[in-house]
């Protein structure tokens, strides 16, 4: 496995690349990797002749109040994971190689960043889409693999790298859970035994509310205020619970037969914010 950590280095390797015929899958990480990410890696091995991985807790995506500077790393650790899943290269940049000295270009996906995470977290979006077109236009890869656990976060990638004509195929995966239900975070590791039990809520929620519509609700009222009982039992805050269309994001009043759905919930265990998502199909 190669390790790589400047933009000239992953150029140079994405032309022998290029030149060799082979078919490369990218996969973009900020680090402290979870069976989650293991499965984008593993997957991508499937998929392509090679696998780059790349771990960089990108700083623009952070808010000013948000978790930067204690965002959990173990690169030693996430080096031997990707190995073991079969990735063939490792880029682990520093800031300042990624953001020399008068960077001054952002990248701005306008519809599906609105809403949802883009609301609450304003300048989120605009963060983690020029990162990872600044990334898929070092690498060129033929695909690129997300997770469907950060649900508008793949709507925003989909969105840049069609209206850029990057030709990426992008590649949404589904989300990894623990056996009781709570979705793999490396923000999991904030959480406390207490707060690791409340946390059981939001996919908890989310699954009453996937069977409730599969039953034969359609109204989004009554779906989000199912969901809204488990966070409140916990005594867990809501950042915001959400039914939109699967595809534009926009909000849904009730479900209907052959649109795709799905419940979105933000929410905050203590200080730790967790976000969780499901399909709901109309029953
Ligand atoms: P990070 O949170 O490290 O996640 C990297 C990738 O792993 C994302 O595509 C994410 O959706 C996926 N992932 C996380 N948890 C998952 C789970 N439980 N199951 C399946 N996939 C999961 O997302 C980011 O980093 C950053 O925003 C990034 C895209 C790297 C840009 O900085």
């Amino acid at each position: 496995m190669q390790i790589l950590s400047t933009v000239a280095e992953v150029q140079a390797f994405s032309a022998r690349q290029w030149s060799t015929g082979k078919r490369l899958a990218l996969v973009p990480t900020m680090g402290f990797l979870h069976e989650g990410h293991l499965s984008l890696i593993r997957e991508g091995a499937k998929r392509a002749d090679g696998v780059a991985t790349t771990i960089f807790v990108n700083p623009t995506q952070f808010g000013p109040t948000e978790d930067l500077s204690r965002y959990p790393r173990d690169l030693q650790g996430d080096l031997d994971k990707c190995q073991s899943a079969g990735a063939t290269v490792v880029f682990t940049p520093e800031p300042k190689e990624i953001y020399p000295p008068g960077f001054q270009t952002s990248v701005e996906v306008t519809q599906v960043s609105q809403g949802l995470c883009g609301e609450k977290r304003p300048g989120h979006f605009k963060g983690v889409a020029t990162v990872v077109t600044k990334l898929l236009a070092m690498f060129r890869p033929h695909l690129a693999l997300f997770g469907e656990k950060d649900y508008q976060q793949l709507q925003v990638i989909k969105a840049l790298n069609a209206d850029l004509n990057l030709g990426v195929e992008i590649v949404g995966m589904p989300t990894v859970r623990e056996p009781d239900g709570l979705a793999l975070s490396s923000r999991n590791t904030y959480l406390s035994a207490d707060e690791r039990r409340q946390a059981l809520a939001l996919s908890r929620g989310l699954k009453a509310a996937q069977a409730l519509a599969k039953a034969g609700e359609r109204d989004a009222q009554v779906l989000l205020e199912r969901i809204r009982g488990f966070l409140t039992d916990a005594k867990i805050r809501e950042d915001y619970v959400a039914l939109v269309n699967a595809q534009t994001l926009q909000p849904l009043l009730r479900l209907e037969p052959g649109v795709p759905a799905r419940a979105l919930i933000a929410a905050f265990v203590g200080k730790t914010r967790l976000i969780d998502n499901l399909s709901v199909v109309a029953g």
